[in-house]
Order: C-alpha cells, then sequence, then structure tokens
C-alpha cells in the first residue's frame, strides 16, 4: 500500500500537545480507512534553537524535503525573545515558507454555528459565515532587499539611526498567487477581492493591475478591489459580503488575524501553505501560546482541521477531510469546549485538549 509521508513539526509552547491530538486523528484514519502514514518528528523553532543552535537546522530541512507534507505546530517562546533575528523562533517558519517556495497561503474563516455567539460581534453580522483569505506569502515587506538598521544617509533626521525594510512585488509573484486565487473563487461563490494600498503604493499599484490583466483568463469570477483600510472596517461591518479575498503578505497577516476573530476564536482556524508542485506546509493560525503551554486547555481544533487540509490538499482525500470536519462539527453540537471556546450555556462542557481531541476521533469511527 502507498505510504504517506509527513514530517511532523511541532515547535514551541502548545505545538506539541495540539500536534499530538492531530497525529491522533491521522492515526485513527490510518485505521478507519486503511490508509498508511509514515511520520518523521523533527525539532522546529525555540526548541531547535536550544537542542541544536539553529530555529530551523539542517536535519528538519532534510526530513521536512523528503516528506510529501508538512504539518507544523506553532513556534516562538519569550524565552527567546532576546536572540539574534536570525536564530529566533520566527525565522524557522519564514525560512520553511521561503525554502519551499510556499507562496500561496489558504486561510480559511468559517464560523461553525454552535460558535456563533462566542463571536465578539452580534451573532446576526457572522452567522454562516465562510470566506477564504488567501495571503501570498513569499515577498512584500517580509522579505524584501534591502532592509537593514544604519545610520539614516538623508532626510530631516540624516544622521540618526533608522530602521529599514522594503516592500517590493513583481509581476510574476503576483500573477502565480493571481490565478491561485481566481481558481480558488471558481470553486466558490466566484467572488474575488483584491485587497490592496493602490492609493499610496507603487507595490499594490502593480498588484491592482495586474489583478485586473488576469481576471480576463476568469470571466465567470467576478472582482472587485478594496483598500486595506477599508477591508479592514468591512471585515467586522458586513463579514459575509466577501467569499474570497486575495492581498499580499503584510496586510494577509493582519486581515487573517482579524478574520478568525469573526469565527469565535482563532483556536479554530486552520491554514495551508502551498508551492506551485501542491507540497504543503499546514498549520493551525494561532501561535504558540507560550502563556497556557502543557496545561490541556489550548484548543487542537484549528491544527485538526489543518491536517484536514493536509489530506485535502496534498492526498487527494477529500472524502476523508470531510468527514474530520463532520466529526469537530459534531463534537462542537455535543457541546464540548475548550477554554476559547466556552461561553458557560447550560450545553456546554469545558474540556481540555486530549479531551476534545478524543471526542473528534470517536465521532470520526461513528459517522
Ligand atoms: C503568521 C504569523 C507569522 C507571520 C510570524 C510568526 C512570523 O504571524 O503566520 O501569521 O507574520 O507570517
Ligand atoms: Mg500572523
Amino acid at each position: 500500500m502507498n505510504i504517506l509521508n509527513i514530517a511532523v513539526l511541532s515547535g514551541d509552547g502548545i505545538g506539541p500537545e495540539i500536534i499530538e491530538q492531530a497525529v491522533n486523528v491521522l492515526q485513527s484514519v490510518q485505521e478507519k480507512y486503511s490508509i498508511n502514514f509514515d511520520f518523521k518528528f523533527a525539532d522546529i523553532g525555540g526548541v531547535a534553537y536550544k537542542n541544536h543552535g539553529h530555529p530551523l537546522p539542517q536535519t528538519t530541512i532534510d526530513i521536512a524535503q523528503n516528506a510529501q507534507a508538512i504539518l507544523f505546530g506553532a513556534v516562538g517562546d519569550w524565552k527567546y525573545d532576546n536572540l539574534e533575528r536570525h536564530l529566533r523562533p520566527e525565522q524557522a517558519i519564514l525560512g520553511l515558507r521561503k525554502h519551499f517556495e510556499l507562496f500561496a497561503n489558504f486561510r480559511p474563516a468559517k464560523l461553525y454555528s454552535e460558535l456563533a455567539h462566542t463571536s465578539t460581534l452580534k451573532p446576526e453580522i457572522v452567522e454562516n459565515l465562510d470566506i477564504l483569505i488567501i495571503r501570498e506569502l513569499n515577498g512584500d515587506v517580509y522579505f524584501g532587499q534591502p532592509r537593514g538598521m544604519r545610520i539614516a544617509p538623508d532626510g530631516l533626521f540624516a544622521g540618526s539611526e533608522e530602521g529599514f525594510d522594503t516592500m517590493r512585488y513583481s509581476k510574476p509573484e503576483v500573477e502565480r498567487i493571481a490565478h491561485i486565487a481566481f481558481q480558488a473563487a471558481q470553486k466558490r461563490n466566484k467572488k474575488l477581492c483584491s485587497v490592496d494600498k493602490a492609493n499610496v503604493l507603487e507595490t499594490s499599484q502593480l498588484w491592482r493591475n495586474v489583478m485586473i490583466e488576469i481576471s480576463s483568463q476568469y470571466p465567470d469570477v467576478e472582482l472587485s478591489h478594496m483598500y486595506v483600510d477599508n477591508a479592514a472596517m468591512q471585515l467586522v461591518k458586513a463579514p459575509k459580503a466577501f467569499d474570497v479575498i486575495v492581498t499580499g503578505n503584510l496586510f494577509g497577516d493582519i486581515l487573517s488575524d482579524q478574520a478568525s476573530m469573526l469565527c469565535g476564536s482563532i483556536g479554530m482556524l486552520a491554514s495551508a501553505s502551498i508551492n506551485k508542485n501542491g507540497f504543503g506546509l499546514y498549520e493551525p493560525s494561532h501561535g504558540s501560546a507560550p502563556d497556557i503551554a502543557g496545561k490541556n486547555i489550548a484548543n487542537p481544533l484549528a491544527t485538526i482541521l489543518s491536517a484536514a487540509m493536509m489530506l485535502r490538499f496534498s492526498f487527494g482525500l477529500p472524502h476523508i477531510a470531510d468527514d474530520i470536519e463532520q466529526a469537530i462539527q459534531k463534537t462542537l453540537e455535543q457541546g464540548l469546549r475548550t477554554s476559547d471556546i466556552y461561553s458557560k450555556l447550560t450545553n456546554e462542557k469545558l474540556v481540555g485538549t486530549q479531551e476534545i481531541g478524543q471526542r473528534v476521533i470517536e465521532n470520526l469511527y461513528n459517522l
């Protein structure tokens, strides 16, 4: 039987405990559907720095290279906040995105109806919300050169210390994310909103021009444009007006965190980062939350949903991904809640990381 190789990079903080639940779910998938996974575990982030002197050691890159997909937990811990930038845990995820050219980041924001009241917005604003943010992940000010610290050579404050970064996008970079976004919109409600800051930035002007140019290849998709400040406002005013949003690396970072709150908790948001060959890294949208690590209170559902995305995108097993999502739906219907989505309603039961993961598995078996 075909073996599917998965590199499992748990990372720091709550990473190991949420990954444990996702791996448990995948192990039950092996039994139920007669699929063979081969899990290879490797250090990443702060723990990798501690054990190997670097947040993204070559041994970890090699393991990821030999796998067909990466399941990623989270990185970062305040213990490492004072390290030089290139040794900080966050460099591990940025390094993986760059190394594997994972330029297309899918961040779905879907609200489970059971959680409508846990959103900070009124239930009627977010009920049935189902939007997809596609964030370009390899370019923009995140990676643009030159960047650095220096003594300002000119300007009003010439001679003072300054930090500088470069926001840049090339046409092919925008074209490839545009195609991904139009094709994703074709599979959904055929509405694509491109978010930029074309009233101020040259990069955004190019971004907008390219989106318009590529749109002629997708006449069935309705393309609109929105400035990022307005998009931030519309996301809380009328989020359901969106279907697919496509945007650059920095704006996508911010808007996807914002969108997560529409869904009650960032603990519910999965993500996939894909390259042109379909190789992908799957990770929850949230961070490593070191303050709650090791307490069995973190919500593992975003990680389990990310594993489902892996089955859908990298392994062509959409029926199993659907089943996992249904098992999660059932778990929420049964009232199980981790503390981030618990609101003390009478039908709700506050449970821990392991208990909710276990229930997802039971529900998956009993579908
Ligand atoms: C994210 C995170 C990362 C980012 C950090 C950890 C570097 O916030 O995945 O959204 O800024 O992209
Ligand atoms: Mg972020």
